[in-house]
Parts: structure tokens; sequence; C-alpha cells
């Protein structure tokens, strides 16, 4: 048996856009991913983020799964378009009682809100002024993010500003794959970045300015380049190409400068960096997947190792390979690189396709192998002494799954696309399980 740390927080995981639903009722602005769905032809099904779980209209359905689960934390965002329709001024008071009353509600079962500012649902009237291209958003966001702190900042402690830059910035703004659906070349993209990191560090103190008293961090998907063999070199070989693919933005927010081994850099100016470095009080990692490395004597020092076909992935998703040992590095890396004080696994799980015969479906062995191997994994970060604090499952529910659509599903209930009934696999018996021991077996 390994058992976690007393207090360990067990939790779950959603976002606004994947979700909810209603993107058109009671004030709701249209998203970056509401204009996406209906004009980009990119996703799998055709569908949109409506109905998503339909969680708007279901809150207490939502709140039921996790009380089952005996999670202790769920980590939900808010949808800028639903707080500030015109992306900045007039707070909609409908779309802030939705949150309000979800708030509310978990904190009377015992469950602690974590909220992500923003996961990807830009207001569509923001992108029209050139969205994350424009350096202007950076301080509109930092105002948003103030708004939050300002309606829900009594209640909520623990605030997350950006769920995963690299996604939405390179997805976004450089191979169109997710909203808005741009290709920009690189020196342009590394612009973006800037931007958003910009927005990042002026959130933190914005935020901060509010109420000093909330604690503020991050939910990157680092996808961790990792030692095949650990022998001093291949450790080395994979802290240079950390730096290269995710350390790009931690450098940056945890101390203040990018990282010397990069191709492109921003155009910076005065003052820049030190708007961007703020005190993060945890590191939150997603993760799913990362690559193995070893040490080579020529530029850039490591070579990636690729995948052989037969290797597991999600049946899905290509992208999802299975690779437990990223929980480890991701969290020794966080420590040795930026003295990480709390780190938070804030997203991990496993997708499978949502049309499978129904006893199949429902028997997910595949997904409970997967995932307790991650966790593992992350009880040798915290045996090796990273101070790993919590997990997030993703998902509590079925949802919206970005270009996948509604053909992939990451829950640990199934949600019926038709009537939305939640309903239990097999995983969500076994998560349960493992919160209320507090170990894996
Ligand atoms: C990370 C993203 O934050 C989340 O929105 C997505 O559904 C999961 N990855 C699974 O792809």
């Amino acid at each position: 048996m390994l058992t976690f740390p007393e207090g360990f927080l067990w939790g779950a995981a959603t976002a606004s856009i994947q979700v909810e639903g209603a993107s058109n009722e009671d004030g709701k602005a249209p998203s970056v991913w509401d204009t996406y769905c209906r004009t980009s032809g990119k996703i799998k099904d055709g569908s949109t983020p409506d109905p998503g779980a339909d969680s708007y209209h279901r809150l207490g359905e939502d709140i039921r799964v996790l009380k089952e689960l005996g999670v202790k934390a769920y980590r939900f965002s808010i949808a800028w378009p639903r707080i500030l329709p015109a992306g900045s001024g007039a707070v909609n008071a409908k779309g802030a009682a939705y949150y309000q009353r979800l708030i509310d509600g978990l904190l009377e079962h015992g469950i602690e809100p974590w909220v992500t500012v923003y996961h990807w649902d830009l207001p569509q009237c923001l992108e029209d002024e050139g969205g994350w291209r424009n350096r202007a958003l950076a301080p509109t966001f930092a105002e948003y993010a103030a708004t939050l702190v300002r309606l829900y900042g009594d209640r909520v402690k623990n605030w997350i500003v950006f769920n995963e830059i690299q996604a939405f910035v390179d997805q976004g703004y450089g191979n169109g794959w997710k909203a808005p659906g741009l290709e920009l070349p690189p020196k342009e993209l590394m612009q973006v970045y800037h931007h958003a990191l910009l927005a990042h560090g002026l959130a933190c103190k914005a935020m901060r300015a509010v109420n000093p008293a909330i604690k503020i961090g991050t939910a990157e998907h680092p996808m961790p380049r990792m030692p095949v063999i650990e022998t001093p070199e291949n450790i080395q070989a994979a802290s240079r190409a950390w730096d290269r693919h995710i350390g790009f933005l931690f450098e940056p927010m945890m101390h203040g400068r990018y990282p010397d081994n990069l191709d492109v850099y921003p155009a910076i100016k005065p003052g820049d960096m030190e708007a961007i470095k703020d005190r993060l009080d945890f590191m939150g990692l997603n993760m799913y997947t990362g690559a193995y490395v070893e040490a080579t004597e020529a530029p850039p020092y490591y070579r990636t190792i690729p995948f052989p076909r037969h290797h597991f992935s999600a049946p899905t998703q290509g992208w999802l390979r299975m690779l437990p040992d990223a929980m480890y590095w991701g969290a020794r890396f966080s420590v040795e690189k930026y003295g990480a004080p709390a780190i938070y696994f804030t997203e991990n799980g496993l997708s499978t396709p949502h049309d499978l015969p129904p006893e199949e479906d429902r028997d997910d062995v595949t997904r409970i192998m997967f995932v307790k191997a991650y966790l593992a994994a992350m009880h040798a970060a915290i045996a090796d002494g990273c101070p790993v604090k919590g997990y997030f499952f993703w998902s509590p529910i079925d949802s919206f799954e970005w270009i996948s659509g509604y053909t992939c599903s990451f829950g640990l209930y199934r949600v019926d696309w038709k009537t939305m009934e939640r309903t239990p696999r097999l995983s969500a018996k076994w998560y349960r399980e493992v919160v209320r021991r507090n170990a894996i077996v």
C-alpha cells in the first residue's frame, strides 16, 4: 500500500466551456470557441460547446457527483464572457450569480473551490481587437482577474491564473488546432507568449492587491522531457530540453528572465520582466504525457527519442501517450529549477471512446490502470521530498473535448449526451476508494 501524506488534497477538475453549455444564456457573450466551432470545420463531430454537460442547469447534480466521489476540492474555470460580456466594464449579474451558487454549494458540502481564471474562452469581442496578439489585452485581463477576486475572493482561497498557456498559444495562434485558429510564424508566436506572460504577471499583482490572502498558481502542461536512463548526463540533457519546451514559461514567471537556449525571443519593453515575475504560491501541473531524451555531443545536447508505434496511448487521442514517470520528473524539475513551494497536479486522466458498448464503457479498467501508475510515480516524487500537496482528476464527468468534440470521454462518470444523466464508471468507485484511504494499493 502506498499511503499519501496526511491532509493530501484529492480533487477533480473541469473547465467552463467544456461542461457548462448555455453559451447564449443569461447575458453571456460569445467566446472564441463558440465562433471557432461554428466556422473552422475542424471539430471532429461538427459539434459546439452546446450543450456541454449542461452543467449551467445541473449544478446540483455536479455537486452530488463530487460528493459521491468524496473529493475535497473542485477545480473549475470561470467563463470571461459570462462575467464581462463586453470583455471589460460592467459585470453581468446573472452570470456572476451562477458561480456564486456553485461556490456556495461546494462550500456547503465541504468541498474547496479552486478557480481557474482563464481556460481558453476569450470573449470574441477581444479577439476582434487582436486577442493575445494585442499587448493591450494584458492589462484588460488583469482587470478581469481582479474583478473575479472582488466577486469571490472572500470564499475562494486558491486561484489558477491560466490553464496551459502553451496549449492556447501554440495551438490557437501557431498551428490552428484551437481557437481562434491562426497560424503565425515563430517570432510573432513568441510575442503572443510574451503577452500572455505579461498578463499572468499583471493579473497576479492585481489579484493580490484586491486580496493579499489568496493563493495563486498555474496549471501548465509541461510534458516533461525525461532521462531515458538516469545517468547524470541524461538528467542534464532532460533539464536542457525542459528549458526549451516549458522553461520559457516558468523561468520568466519564477525568475523574471527567459532561458538562454531559445531559438526566438520576443520584443521586450523595459519593465516587462519585472511585471511578469511574481511569487507563485504553488506550481500547478497538468500531467498527461512527456518524452524520453538522452544526451548528445552536439547542440541542442539532447535527442528526443521517438515513441515506437506500439507505445500505449489513449485510443482516441494519439498525443496522450502513457508515461507515468512524467509525474516524478515534473515535480522534481519544478523543485530543482524554481524552488516550487508547493506542487499540485491540477489535471491527469485518460480518454476512452464515447461510443463503446455499455458494459465496456462502464468497466473502464484501462483508466484505472493508467491513473494508478501515475499516482505511484507521484508517490515516488513525494518520497523523494517533493512538496506535492494535491491531485485533481480530469475529469469527474465527460465533457466537450475541444476538436474531438463529444467523441471521447475523460469522465469518472459517463454523461449520456441525450439525457445528460451522469452514471458512475468503475473508475469512479476506484477513485472514491483512493480518496477515502488516502492511498493506492
Ligand atoms: C488539458 C486541458 O486543460 C483540458 O481542457 C483538456 O480537456 C484535457 N487536457 C484533456 O485533453
